[in-house]
């Protein structure tokens, strides 16, 4: 989704600017766009359809553009085509505001139609020239006042960046549902999307709120309620190092955060495991309170789903108690079963995903207690929820997720563990055998890892395939979904997962001379089942890779074309085995087809918009 950065201060704004874009640029964006502000050029607009490099390039990285102010941007088009004018900063007709936007405004079209009326001439499609023609509307030499204004005017979802000529010692921030840091510096401050945009000028932050509204000096912060009354923020320290969001020698992002997954893991159990005891300090829930629910939801999107459907089959069978897991932009719309006895899990890496929040709302309207599994620290969802476990994955910066979801999974383990000790659904013996398997995962990650060519191989014998199936039993099955999410955002590759005995109801048809299958079959007790499914589509010309256990590849490769074998484990915990193989096994096929990676087309890390 969009990214914004906002600089003031005594430096030139404009390479820190770009600096502060080109660490947002994972978001996803199609253009960029610079606004600085100098006495002698007055405020300066630059934008480009593209990569942020063109725009770099158009400036010659920031040395033709002068000011200590300023705002940046990189947009993802919602309302308008990717162009240089629908790019941001949007300017008023007089060119004295500048407005960057992340968020959709619902009622634009109104407005537009309102100023149009006055005679105000519009050059773009966008929502966000709205904002700016609104803004110069109800400018009366009090910028902050517009702002205001125009806020209680607009609908919709917003972080605002805005800066206005008259006034070049300040900046101003606003948000309603799109996130929006404030950065603190020695005589400078930074407005930003996330943290990763300022982390290397400033480690002291803080996270706006919906409704909050910022004016930034070069030495002072001060953020306002909705009604123009001066709030204390209370300010946080990021602990992580500027080097966790770069590549670090490796080609893209994505290879780096794969190969990151056993310290990420490790960094999430482990604190939270004690003598052999799992030990969730910022969880309050007690066995009473889980004694009366009627039913757990687990809210999410894309890949945090799919942690999700592994969740149901895993804390269904351990805490006999029924699991239903929701896809967010599904469950406000569908009239959700929640009571006052509902305890609704909600999964999100960023903890900003629009749709996930705004469902999480509508759980906690109904009654629902809110428990949330998170990774971006003081995210709306972190924020808002009753209680928040975050994975300390670290940030994650390629679009398609990989330690995060490990880390998610992590997480489910661990409160799956605890539930079923305080309810008394599993054996102290078996609560034993799985805390022990837990600790030794990422050494067993670390050993697919080490052996990643031979998934490397497998990728160049099949990365022609144009379209291929993913059949799985039970989690098999929900990796499955991972699987083939990840192989088709990353490659292009047609692809779609299947429970195994889903096939012969219909897309069975689909299987012919050279397509090619991907059959999971880690999961001991349904391996039988699913090797019946394999002779099927072999039998109909299926390529086959077989994904399985060591203890059953040698049964597996007497079928399948192409063994991947991961170690054994506890049949609950082999979902974060599985996975591993998955992942590189897109990662590669999309490098040998010659595809951005770590930007895959149309996708935005951070989805703030329905
Ligand atoms: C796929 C992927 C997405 C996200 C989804 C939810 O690789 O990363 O499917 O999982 O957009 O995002 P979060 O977890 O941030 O809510």
């Amino acid at each position: 989704m969009c990214g914004i950065v906002g600089y003031i201060g005594r430096e030139e704004a404009a390479p820190v600017l770009l600096d502060g874009l080109a660490r947002l640029e994972y978001r996803g964006y199609d253009s960029a766009g610079l606004a600085v502000f100098s006495q002698q050029d007055g405020l300066k607009v630059v934008k480009a359809k593209g990569r942020l490099k063109v725009l770099a390039d158009m400036v010659q990285g920031g040395r033709t553009i002068h000011g200590t102010v300023g705002l940046g941007h990189t947009r993802w088009a919602t309302h308008g085509e990717p162009s240089d004018v629908n790019s941001h900063p949007q300017v008023s007709a007089s060119g004295r505001i500048a407005v960057v936007h992340n968020g959709i405004i619902e009622n634009y079209v109104e407005i537009k139609e309102f100023l149009q009326a006055k005679g105000i001439k519009f050059v773009s499609q966008t929502d966000t020239e709205v904002v700016a023609q609104l803004l110069e509307y109800y400018y009366e030499g009090d910028i902050l006042d517009a702002v205001s204004k125009v806020l209680s005017r607009i609908q919709g979802a917003y972080a605002f960046g805005i800066i206005c000529a008259d006034c070049p010692d300040r900046l101003i921030a606003a948000r309603k549902d799109s996130p929006l840091i404030l950065g603190y510096g020695e005589g400078f401050h930074f407005l930003a999307s996330d943290v990763t945009a300022v982390i290397k000028y400033t480690r002291e932050v803080c996270y706006l709120e919906d409704g909050e509204i910022a004016v930034l000096t070069a030495d002072k912060a001060t953020v306002y309620d909705a009604y123009l009354q001066p709030i204390e923020k209370e300010k946080h320290h990021v602990d992580w190092e500027v080097s966790a969001a770069e590549k670090g020698g490796y080609e893209h992002f994505m290879a780096k955060e794969i190969m990151e997954e056993p310290k990420a893991f490790r960094d999430t159990i482990s604190p939270r495991i004690h003598n052999g005891h799992v030990v969730l300090d910022n969880l309050n829930i007690d066995g009473a309170y889980l004694e009366q629910i009627d039913k757990i939801y687990i809210i999410a999107c894309g890949s945090s789903y799919h942690v999700g459907v592994v969740a149901k089959y895993i804390m269904e069978k351990t805490l006999r108690r029924p699991v239903e897991v929701t896809l967010a932009s599904e469950f406000r719309y569908c009239q959700p079963l929640v009571t006052q006895h509902t305890l609704a899990i909600v999964i999100s890496q960023s903890g900003e995903t629009i749709d996930t929040l705004a469902a999480m709302r509508e759980a906690r309207r109904l009654g629902a207690r809110i428990l949330s599994i998170v990774n971006v620290v003081g995210s709306s969802i972190a924020r808002e929820s009753d209680d928040v476990l975050y994975t300390w994955a670290g940030p994650e910066i390629a679009v398609a997720t990989t330690k995060a979801y490990s880390t998610q999974l992590a997480l489910i383990y661990l409160i799956t563990l605890r539930f079923a000790e305080l309810l008394g659904t599993i054996e102290q013996g078996e609560y034993d055998k799985i805390v022990a398997e837990l600790l030794l995962i990422p050494t067993k990650m670390e050993q697919i890892l080490n052996n990643k060519e031979a998934i490397q191989y497998f990728a160049s014998i099949y990365f022609n395939h144009d379209s291929v199936f993913f059949i799985g039993r039970n989690i098999d099955y929900a990796i499955g979904l991972e699987g083939s999410l990840k192989l088709k955002e990353i490659s292009y590759i047609h692809s779609e997962a299947y429970a195994a005995g889903e096939l012969k109801h219909g897309t069975i048809s689909l299987i012919e001379d050279g397509t090619l299958v991907v059959a999971l079959a880690s999961h001991t007790a349904l391996f039988e089942k699913l090797m019946s499914n394999v002779v099927e589509v072999k039998s109909r010309g299926a390529d086959v890779i077989g994904l399985t256990v060591e203890s059953k590849g040698d049964e597996m490769k007497k079928t399948v074309d192409s063994a991947i074998l991961v170690p054994d484990t506890h049949p609950m915990l082999v979902p974060s085995l599985d996975v591993i193989p998955l992942q590189l096994f897109a990662y590669y096929v999309a490098l040998m087809r010659g595809c951005d990676i770590d930007k895959p087309r149309n996708l935005a890390k951070s989805v703030t918009v329905e």
